[in-house]
């Protein structure tokens, strides 16, 4: 399988909302990857449920939402009703961890499990099985625009080496600082997802800065 590209709705026009959008649905980006920022457990806050469902509406690609709120168990049927197809929470926010991803895989989503750049791969050991999807964080949760953690390519090989050695069939999510210089080098270490929020939406040709990420 060729590795997959989330472009970041993070990053767009939000008055021109359905705009881009309708970008991504055109181009050969594969999901829509959507940040929910709570001001707690980043220092940000994005957007939420209502914002979500407007997207749903117009959006022909997979929903990949990435929760980045405290206690994320109270809104996983929100966000199901919203429109998410994958729900990502990160492992820093979830005391029962086992139990939150068996309440997103209930409500018929795909479960991911995010870790922030300090939080080694070992802690997913004994529930990687559970997986559809790790997220590694390479820049730390709560804006666009940083630059990328250059630790992460080691985490990326550790976390494919886990995949392999326990059977697991989850995918490996990189997001934060992605560009054109760091993609390839992903890729080589194991990475199946790139998100891209800045990297993508400001650039000259945004469907063609796509193509490009594509087809690294
Ligand atoms: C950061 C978000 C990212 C962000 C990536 O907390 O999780 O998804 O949108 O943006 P760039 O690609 O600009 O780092
Ligand atoms: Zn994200």
């Amino acid at each position: 399988m060729s590795h997959l590209i989330a472009p970041s709705v993070l990053a767009a026009d939000f008055a021109n909302l359905q705009r881009d959008v309708e970008m991504i649905n055109d181009s050969e980006a594969d999901w829509f990857h959507i940040d929910v920022m709570d001001g707690m457990f980043v220092p940000n806050i994005s957007f939420g449920i209502p914002v979500i469902k407007a997207i749903k509406k117009h959006a022909k690609k997979p929903m990949d939402v990435h929760l980045m709120i405290v206690d994320p168990d109270r809104y996983i049927k929100d966000f199901k009703e919203a429109g998410a197809d994958i729900l990502t929470v990160h492992y820093e926010t979830c005391t029962h961890l086992h139990r939150t991803i068996q309440a997103i895989k209930a409500e018929g989503m795909q479960a991911g499990v995010v870790l922030n750049p300090h939080t080694p791969i070992a802690v997913l050991e004994d529930i990687i099985l559970d997986l559809d999807l790790v997220l590694l964080m390479s820049v730390n949760p709560g804006f666009g625009g940083q630059s990328f953690i250059e630790n992460t390519y080691k985490k990326v090989i550790q976390l494919k080496d886990l995949i392999e050695k326990s059977g697991s069939k989850a995918l490996i999510e990189i997001d934060g600082g992605v560009n054109d210089k760091n993609a390839p080098m992903l890729v080589a270490a194991g990475a199946d997802v790139l998100v891209a929020g800045s990297f993508v939406f400001k650039s000259e040709n945004p469907t063609e800065t796509i193509a490009r990420l594509k087809s690294i």
